[in-house]
């Protein structure tokens, strides 16, 4: 039961050998066969190489990539997919002149999205967040991470979780469970920010651990959200409990999230749209993955994080949506790919990399996606005809992607 696919016009991001992450120079690097084959048996890649080399067996299955290229699938290390409604509202009070700032200052941002979620069922919530999960998975996502932190009390937290559980059992894209319990300060414990801290770590997180919900813990690491104090705090906490930090940092201001982040060896540290020198020194030989989120940097106008610096400094960068419903209300890794290139300076192989190989170890899932390597799952882009990979980015907006393959099946 293989599944060959024939004369592929390029095969992009190929690993004989395994990769973790790749970090400046490397990056520039994104290594292709032209005219390919690749060979899909029991959802992984078992075989690939130059169609001179095409092997002549009995496939069940035979698909002409003529003038098609195939990559990784997107890996998508950051997102907040499951939440309930909307917040146009607030983008219209944004356009009128508000800032992000003053909104959520007068009760709307996180704690707007906190209220609806809070009063919504958790069929509810699954049937909504699903939606998203099927729009990504067709633009091309094969592994996705998705945070809680719209829910701020026990049950509210839980019931995100257990919706995160179920789209893993119910969708074959490999996801990942974030505990983000200290997104927001919540309404009733707004003169008594540490009553809150306490609360998530002494009653939220025992019960999100014993449950086995979530592999990562998250904190909003921010002036006027959580200190560094809170953040090392809880993720001290959730170390005991084996959860690993993957922490919001560097959003709007620089406070010491990063130099946080790398003590307690997390895994990644997002946004870093703000940067002081000492950031970008703090994160050298370290195994602490930078993450982008353009889109967020796009749609709330703030500034894009400094990724040709960081590059240039000998820096890994991964790049995801932060796909949620305040600051980035779009989960299109294509659109994240393309502003990389366009607002961020990097190069279509260096956003290539830091949207595949990257993103994957940004959430622990290098080993299994993110380069075509034999023995990964074929978590695979078919695209559109195209003359080459950097038209990709290039032509922004417009949907190369004829189809997604997960595990070697055809979604969509
Ligand atoms: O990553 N910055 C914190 N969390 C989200 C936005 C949350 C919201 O506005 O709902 C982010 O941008
Ligand atoms: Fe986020």
């Amino acid at each position: 039961m293989a599944t060959l696919f024939k004369n592929i016009k390029e095969l992009i991001q190929v690993r004989t050998e395994p990769v973790s992450f790749l970090s400046g120079k490397e990056m520039k690097i994104l290594p292709t066969i032209k005219d390919a084959f690749l060979v899909v048996e029991k959802g992984l890649i078992s075989d690939f190489g130059a169609m001179q080399d095409c092997p002549t067996s009995d496939f069940s299955e035979v698909v002409d990539a003529t003038g098609k290229m195939i990559l990784p699938s997107w890996c998508d290390s950051h997102t907040h997919i499951v939440y309930a409604g909307n917040r146009e509202g607030e983008f219209v009070d944004r356009i009128n002149g508000m800032s992000y700032e003053e909104i959520a200052n007068n009760g709307g941002g996180i704690l707007n999205s906190a209220k609806t979620l809070q009063s919504a069922s958790e069929e509810d919530l699954y049937n909504q967040s699903k939606v998203r999960l099927e729009e990504v998975m067709l633009l091309g996502t094969g592994a996705v991470e998705i945070k809680s932190g719209y829910g701020l009390t026990l049950e509210a937290e839980l019931k995100m979780l257990r919706v995160i559980k179920r789209l893993k059992e119910n969708y074959p894209v490999e996801i990942k469970a974030t505990f983000l319990g200290a997104h927001a300060v919540p309404t009733k414990y707004k003169d008594n920010k540490e009553g809150y801290v306490d609360e998530l770590i002494n009653e939220i997180l025992p019960k999100v651990a014993e449950q086995k919900l979530a592999e990562y813990i998250d904190v909003f690491c921010e002036t006027g959200y959580f200190s560094v104090a809170d953040t090392e705090r809880i993720l001290a906490a959730g170390q005991k409990y084996g959860l690993v930090a993957k922490i919001h940092v560097n959003q709007f201001t620089s406070i010491g999230g990063i130099q946080a982040g790398v003590k307690y060896n997390a895994l990644s540290v997002d946004h870093l749209e703000e940067m002081r020198e000492e950031d970008f020194e703090v994160l050298k030989n370290t195994k602490t993955m930078p993450v982008a989120v353009p889109s967020c940097s796009f749609f709330l106008g703030i500034p894009y994080t400094p990724a040709r610096k960081m590059i240039d400094a000998g820096l890994p960068l991964a790049l995801a949506t932060d796909y949620n419903p305040g600051s980035t209300p779009s989960g299109n890794m294509n659109f994240v790919v393309s502003t990389a290139c366009i607002k961020m300076k990097m190069t279509p192989e260096e956003a290539f990399n830091a949207a595949t190989i990257n993103g994957a170890y940004a959430m622990g899932l290098e080993k299994k996606v993110g380069s075509i390597t034999k023995g990964k799952l074929a978590n695979l882009i078919l695209t559109k005809p195209i003359n080459s990979y950097g038209f990709i980015p290039y032509s922004f907006g417009t949907n190369h992607i004829e189809s997604l393959y997960v595990k070697g099946e055809k979604i969509g």
